[in-house]
């Protein structure tokens, strides 16, 4: 599918003016034209695609263009502010830092380091017992890979090979875009590494969202079939098995009873088990990391985004006895554990339990279930399924007719709601992706899922009106 391009011709929009909204001008704004055309010309078009809308400031549920503009922000950038854009305590922490005058230490010690290590470690199961850092996800996928094979090659495995998941995602580096099941995002790299067993996500559903869902121990018994029909001798070949914790685009979780038969599979046979919290981690799911949810012991989990709300800061956080197992020195970055990020991660976990924000997604992510299960009835030939999970759902949306998957009716909505004050997540598919900060206020909460379900009308409308003529 081509990728939708956003309209750059301003557009005359009806004002907004609610408590949380504001638009008060052409959408795009004109002004702001000349700064996306500089960054155009001078950036690689692989940053580009997004929504023509430039911000001046983010605070808390809200994005302020430098035009008067201000949106409900249903995005947390892309999962990252889930303690609300530019908290005031994680503010006063980088102030902190730069006050100290300490704004770099590579592996040195540092008082903040010790104090951030401390309290992530903590704020973990307790059978994983050390941490590293990293600057982002995907470097933080890496390190898992990594983990994984050292392991297996301590072990003695044969291959130190790894179960991934078509549909999934784990970064855009190169191990990490092995492991993730894009066939299209993978071909840059022009083989396929061996040792990577993939297997397909199992939805639930096919292409046209007919129901295909199967009890999750008769899917993992089906998935250990068809991998020993690959020749792969699963005690031997297999080091460790990555979970997307939900798979993002359509934050769908796996059934749990597979996850289950695969944690207990992995026990018996040496094979790590690893959840890429990236996306899912602090808070999103309504439990504090999402594997939760699968009532499964991890070995490893990847974490970024919401771990500081605001700058770079990735880590996997592991059994001790496996963190250990590069070699002094081997495993660092020159940018790992920053003092401005180790600040932000430190402030970030505080205001998680000020705010009890892990609760707080539960309660919330229970109005936006009843919403969306009221929009999945308005709009039931539209929407095929709502994935939606403490507060993060997809809306999944169909052809009413051919049932095929329609990214094209996702676009405009995402493109409709930018113009009445509210910002989505555009994933450039068939979903609508809904991930707000978790401190966004109950009303404005609703208030955006109005703006939604206005877009829906209008956007469904203008294809009926369309189709009839
Ligand atoms: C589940 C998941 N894993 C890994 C990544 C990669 O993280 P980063 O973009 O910080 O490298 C992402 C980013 O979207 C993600 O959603």
């Amino acid at each position: 599918m081509k990728p939708f391009a956003f309209s750059i011709v301003p557009v005359d929009v009806p004002c907004v003016k609610t408590e949380y909204r504001c638009i008060q001008t052409a959408i795009p704004v004109p002004q702001s034209l000349p700064i996306i055309e500089k960054i155009t010309r001078y950036e690689s078009r692989s940053m580009h695609g997004q929504m023509p809308v430039v911000w001046g400031r983010a605070k808390d549920l809200q994005v302020f263009d430098h035009w008067g503009n201000i949106w409900i922000d249903f995005t947390s950038t892309i999962f990252v502010t889930n303690a609300g854009h530019a908290n005031e305590k994680i503010l006063n922490a980088l102030r902190g830092v730069l006050d100290q005058e300490l704004l770099h230490t590579y592996t040195y010690a540092s008082k903040i380091r010790a104090s951030f290590l401390e309290k992530l470690v903590n704020c973990a199961p307790a059978s994983l017992g050390k941490a590293y850092l990293v600057s982002a996800g995907t470097e933080a996928t890496e390190m898992v890979l990594k983990l994984i094979r050292l392991n297996a090659m301590k072990n003695k495995k044969r291959r130190p090979g790894i179960i991934a998941f078509d549909g999934s995602f784990h970064g855009r580096t190169m191990g990490a875009a092995q492991i993730s099941g894009h066939d299209a995002q993978r071909e840059w790299i022009g083989y396929d590494d061996p040792n990577i067993f993939r297997l397909q996500f199992p939805f639930g559903w096919d292409d046209k969202f007919n129901d295909l869902s199967v009890d999750g121990q008769v899917q993992f018994e089906r998935d250990l079939e068809a991998l020993r029909a690959r020749g792969i001798d699963l005690e031997n070949d297999v080091g460790g098995i990555v979970f997307e914790s939900y798979i993002g685009w359509a934050a769908a979780f796996y059934p749990k009873e597979y996850v289950q038969a695969w944690a207990a599979f992995a026990k018996t046979n040496g094979i790590l088990l690893a959840f890429d919290e990236i996306q899912a981690g602090f808070g999103r799911t309504g439990t504090m990391f999402a594997y939760e949810h699968y009532d499964v012991e991890a070995d490893l989990i990847s974490c970024g985004k919401g771990l500081s709300s605001s700058l770079p800061l990735a880590a996997v956080i592991g059994r001790a006895e496996i963190m250990d197992l590069p070699d002094e020195g081997s495993m660092s970055s020159t940018h790992s554990a920053n003092p401005m990020s180790c600040a932000a991660g430190l402030a970030n976990l505080e205001v998680f339990e000020e705010m009890n924000l892990v609760e707080e997604s539960k309660r919330k992510g229970k109005i936006l279930k009843d919403i969306v299960k009221r929009l999945q009835k308005k709009y039931s030939d539209r929407i095929a399924q709502a994935p939606t999970q403490g507060m993060v759902t997809a809306i999944l949306l169909c052809d009413p007719v051919t049932r095929e998957a329609d990214g094209l009716s996702a676009s405009l909505i995402c493109e409709a709601a930018l113009r009445k004050g509210l910002i989505l997540v555009h994933t450039g598919r068939e979903s609508i992706k809904i991930g707000p900060p978790l401190t966004i206020p109950d009303e404005a909460l609703i208030e955006g899922m109005e703006v939604l379900e206005e877009c829906m009308d209008e956007v469904f409308g203008s294809i009926c009106e369309h189709s009839s003529h």
